[in-house]
């Protein structure tokens, strides 16, 4: 997600208000900003890459103001952090910010180059300036605007100037978050409250298909068919501070809240139900030599490593091929028998993890095919491997992984889905299971309305000083990661095994002053889950079990029980980690601890 800004107003203060604006929206994509604005005479547009401060340096040389202007800053989804790259984006007299991904911007591209429209990025955003300045040769401003969104699939927020309409601004939505400030002597759009709130609380919340029209003295809202928009203005309730949490009280609980729609991006515009696989435009490049793999090693850490782990389970039940998880940190000392016909797979949120990359430096020694699932577009592991996915969940703040994880694990669904449709997996399987992913999003919607409920669960476990987490097949990395999420925000011990496992020693810690989290889930291993929740219970155990609907045998034996929506065993992982989540950080917050930046911990270890 990025960072957008506009601003237009009766007094010369554009580039002072998107300055301030870009620096209070820089949690939301830090790799590279830019500014444009009008200073009556000419627009001045100067970009920069790295963070806002460098921006500012540039642009305060012009020492000019304006009285309308756009501001972008950067978190890369198409086209590595760069000055080419950075917003604002111009195409004639046409200039623009987005915030979003537009999915058809390949093919809009190749359309407009046909039209002569030469291109200086490589980003999807361009595309759509370009278009606003195809359709602007025959319509107005404003009509062009919406002929050229009419085109576009995808999410989008944008604001776009005119370099010959200096008394307007037009900013437009589509599922990308756009607020409109309303001051005394001037209007300001943002992606959040954050950059407006210091300068106004009179607010209206634009909504998906509607294009905002402004001059200096006034506003109106049109929908996509120009009919106006009656719109209630509202009062902001929060400060600067909870403006960038979105009135959440911690990054890790917007997080874990923004997960319905990072899975979602995740999947935007990479799944084809019709002939049931996926299209992944960043393994184009490899995709004949992925035909060849007979092997598949992923090396990740943390809760990447979790990742890694789910899929080993999906890669080997649905694309055949021998599958397996090395911490980086262990492979990259071991001799690791590895040749061509090896992929060896990165899973990093930060892309700049040290082990890591010394993974994928020591495997492509080797000669493997080296690939990446990585979320910052343009990082080391992204631009070191032979190729990759991005996970388009946004920039994660929060210490503990949440939404960076989901949509890894969406991401190792769809590549085991592709590798499957290259291999035996058959066109009725691969629509099922597409058609059940893309149900996901609004099933964890659905488990985070039980917050409430579960808050209270962590308030009632967060006395104790151990817990057991405890899963079969896909559950067993889930009881991993939220074994990891607990120790890693409420400084509780916390150990995962196999539910299997338990007999054969581990159980011999098990008392009152023991519970156990078990994933329960009504799944091919259901039966043998509930044996190991009765061993439990028969040594006095407390047990808190994470299930899906219509397993009743298991409230029969649980102390507590958390309910899951039903959906297919291999994406079962995605729906039980969010209670795991929500419950680690409510034990955390009752022990009073910064769960955002927990103690000993950074959010990427560059370091060995
Ligand atoms: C997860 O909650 C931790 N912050 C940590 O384990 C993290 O997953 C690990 O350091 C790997 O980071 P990466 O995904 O950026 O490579």
């Amino acid at each position: 997600m990025c960072g957008i800004v506009g601003y237009i107003g009766k007094k010369h203060r554009a580039q002072s208000v998107l300055l301030d604006g870009l620096r209070r929206l820089e949690y939301r994509g830090y790799d590279s900003a830019g500014i444009a604005f009008h200073d009556e005479k000419k627009v001045i547009s100067c970009r920069a890459q790295g963070k806002v401060a460098k921006l500012e340096q540039k642009v305060l040389k012009t020492e000019k103001e304006g009285v309308v202007g756009i501001a972008h800053t950067r978190w890369a989804t198409h086209g590595k952090p760069s000055v080419r790259n950075a917003h604002p984006h111009r195409a004639g007299k046409i200039h623009l910010v987005h915030n979003g991904i537009i999915e058809n911007y390949s093919l809009l591209k190749k359309e407009l180059e046909k039209k002569g429209h030469v291109f200086t990025s490589d980003t999807d955003t361009e595309v759509i300036a370009h278009l606003i300045e195809q359709e602007n040769k025959k319509y107005d401003f404003e009509h062009a605007v919406i002929r050229a969104a009419a085109k576009l699939q995808g999410a989008y927020g944008i604001v776009v100037m005119h370099a010959d309409e200096p008394q307007k601004l037009i900013a437009l939505r589509e599922s990308s978050p756009l607020v409109l400030g309303i001051g005394k002597e001037a209007f300001i759009l943002a992606s959040d409250a954050s950059a407006i709130v210091s300068y106004t609380k009179r607010v209206v919340y634009i909504d998906d298909g509607e294009m905002v029209v402004l001059t200096p003295h006034e506003y109106h809202v049109e929908n996509m068919e120009r009919i106006k928009q009656n719109k209630s203005e509202e009062i902001l309730q929060w400060d600067e501070k909870q403006a960038q949490k979105e009135g959440y009280a911690h990054f890790m609980l917007k997080e874990i809240h923004d997960q319905p729609h990072s899975i979602a991006d995740a999947m935007r515009g990479r799944i084809d139900v019709a002939h049931g696989t996926v299209k992944l435009g960043g393994l184009a490049s490899v995709s004949d030599r992925l035909r060849d793999i007979k092997r598949v090693i992923f090396v990740s850490c943390g809760t990447s490593y979790n990742a890694g782990l789910v899929g080993e389970y999906m890669f080997e039940e649905f694309s055949g091929i021998p599958t397996e998880v090395e911490y980086a940190s262990e492979f990259r000392y071991r001799t690791p028998i590895v040749d061509e016909n090896t992929a060896v797979i990165a899973i990093s949120q930060s892309g700049e993890t040290a082990d890591t990359l010394a993974a994928v430096r020591e495997a492509k020694s080797q000669g493997a095919l080296t690939l990446g699932i990585v979320n910052a577009v343009g990082s080391t592991i992204a631009r070191e491997t032979d190729a990759g996915i991005y996970n388009h969940a946004g920039p994660e703040i929060g210490v503990a992984s949440t939404k960076a994880f989901t949509s890894q694990l969406v991401i190792l669904a769809l590549f085991a889905v592709l590798l499957g449709r290259q291999r035996s997996l058959s066109l009725v399987r691969g629509k099922e299971i597409l058609a059940e992913l893309a149900k996901i999003p609004k099933q964890v919607e659905a488990i985070l309305t039980q917050e409430k409920a579960i808050k209270k669960l962590a308030k009632k476990y967060a006395k104790y000083e151990n817990f057991f987490y405890l899963g079969r097949k896909y559950n067993y990395p889930i009881a991993i990661e939220g074994a990891l999420k607990i120790k890693e925000i409420s400084y509780v011990h916390a150990e995962s095994y196999p539910m299997g496992e338990l007999k054969h020693g581990p159980i011999a810690l098990i008392d009152k002053q023991f519970p156990s989290v078990v994933l329960a889930p009504k799944d091919s291993v259901y039966d043998k889950t509930l044996s190991g929740i009765e061993e439990i219970k028969a040594r006095s155990g407390k047990v808190l079990v994470v299930t899906t609907e219509g397993a009743k045998e298991v409230k029969r034996h649980a102390d507590d029980v958390i309910i899951l929506p039903q959906t297919i065993e291999m994406l079962t992982p995605l729906l039980a980690v969010i209670p795991l989540q929500v419950f680690s950080y409510y034990v955390g917050v009752s022990r009073g601890l910064d769960v955002d930046q927990p103690r000993n911990l950074a959010k990427s270890v560059t370091v060995e």
